[in-house]
């Protein structure tokens, strides 16, 4: 079978590399791909959210089987129409996109269904933000959301009250995320570690993957601003088994069960971004994809086969699936350009990635990178995700730093603690 996978990112290089893996797939393509899906299979030269074009591909290459990597296109409504055009396709409709489309939508669901999450209010209007944050309404540290999509960097953790109305007025009165801007939640602040939690769902069945944890802050120790995510790892004693139970029952099978109560069933990846606080896990959002970075931490500990699985949930149907994972720890160091996520350069030659995937427990996914004439340049902020599995997570540290040793890019950029904090966690470190 010939597969597509929409999207650029290294959670697309991932799904693209573990798909091929599969003795039922024949090709991978990619829209429109980077320099490691090319390399592997094909790209295809169109927007992830081209929605009819992209439904003409599929249609004059005979694809079997289309997985939507990103939010946008999900959100756009790509899996109605390709549904309505007869072709098979993983991911949620648009109303069950909602899920992180709308942040306002997500906490009134979450609330309705009783499910744990931090207390908030939602406003529509600057003002009206500005009188309750003087108000003294809102502890500080208060968290500010803009409401719709803004690439996760619409979330502004203030200190003070002059930090949060900065942040009303970034969102509402400059739209610094245009639309999303439209409204805002001020949301409580919740302490804890956090986790990501995936699961592929038909709407009704759950096939839960093992946890990992993303590092969104660019610098070392969590500071500096939020990026996509510059690291993350994977690794079983992340969730003790009684807590990844309570997820299971009190986060998502009310909220698979409450997406299909109100007719907008929720088929494809769900990922419940927690924080494991005293009282419990809490939903801080829902993303309705795999995540980047942690699909590139996730996967390569997959032993089933990933084709079956999706094409289980693009037909309705995984009660007859299963999942299986290695019990090795899994990390994903992100090799960023320098300056990002503020202006960076581009263009820059990437060398040494075959000398780092010497090691058979190394994988070198792509993110912002290019093929141009037989050599590899730089063509975004996140650059690469360079994965290794080890038996420990502390070998497994070990041996993605020697491998990010070996690449190499002018002003390149990356975090030198990722997974540390699963160290200490560990007591170890
Ligand atoms: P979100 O996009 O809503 O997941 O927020 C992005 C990041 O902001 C999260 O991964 C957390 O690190 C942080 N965050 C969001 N909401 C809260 C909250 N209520 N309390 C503490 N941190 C939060
Ligand atoms: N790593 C966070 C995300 O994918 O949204």
């Amino acid at each position: 079978m010939k597969v597509l996978v929409v999207g650029s990112g290294g959670r697309e290089h991932t799904l693209a590399w573990k798909l091929k893996q599969s003795p039922q797939v024949e090709e991978v393509y990619c829209a429109p791909g980077n320099a490691g899906t090319a390399l592997l299979g094909k790209n295809v030269p169109l927007k992830d959210t081209d929605i009819a074009g992209l439904a003409d591909f599929v249609r004059s290459a005979e694809i079997g089987l289309t997985m939507v990597g990103p939010e946008a296109p999900l959100v756009a409504g790509i899996v109605e129409e390709f549904r309505g055009q007869g072709l098979r396709v993983v991911g949620p409709t648009k109303g069950a996109a909602q899920l992180e489309g709308s942040k306002v939508f997500t906490k009134r669901f979450l609330k309705r269904h009783n499910i744990p999450t931090a207390e908030f209010e939602v406003f529509d209007d600057a003002a009206k933000a500005e009188t309750a944050l003087r108000s003294g309404q809102f502890a500080f540290p208060t968290v500010v959301k803009a409401d719709g999509l803004a690439a996760g960097k619409g979330v502004i953790i203030s200190q003070n009250l002059d930090e949060a109305l900065a942040a009303i007025s970034m969102i509402m009165r400059d739209r610094k995320f245009g639309e999303s801007g439209n409204r805002v939640l001020i949301e409580e602040f919740l302490r804890g570690e956090e986790a990501s939690f995936m699961v592929l769902t038909d709407g009704e069945n759950i096939l839960p993957m093992v946890p990992s944890q993303d590092h969104k802050a660019i610098f070392d120790g969590d500071k500096g601003p939020n990026t996509g995510g510059m690291g993350a790892y994977s690794v079983d004693s992340l969730l003790t088994p009684d807590l990844r139970q309570k997820i299971l029952d009190d986060i998502i099978r009310p909220t698979v069960d409450g997406m299909a109560e109100q007719g907008s069933p929720f088929e494809g990846v769900l990922y419940a971004g927690l924080m494991l606080t005293d009282q419990g896990p809490q939903v801080l959002e829902y993303n309705v994809r795999f995540g980047d970075p942690e699909t590139q931490a996730v996967l390569p500990r997959l032993k089933s086969d990933l084709l079956e699985a999706f094409a289980a949930v693009a037909d309705g149907d995984v009660s007859g699936c299963e999942l299986d994972w290695t019990t090795d720890a899994a990390v994903c160091v992100v090799v960023a350009s320098g300056g990002y996520p503020g202006a960076y350069e581009k263009d820059k030659e990437i060398t040494g990635i075959s000398m780092a995937e010497d090691d058979s427990d190394t994988i070198v996914f792509h993110a912002g990178s290019k093929l141009v004439e037989g050599r590899v340049l730089t063509s975004g902020g996140r650059v690469l995700g360079v994965t290794s599995l080890a038996s420990s997570l502390e070998s497994a540290i070990i041996r993605t730093y020697e491998a990010v040793n070996k690449v190499h890019f002018e002003g390149m950029y990356y975090r030198r603690d990722i997974a540390a904090k699963g160290l200490r966690k560990m007591g170890i470190g």
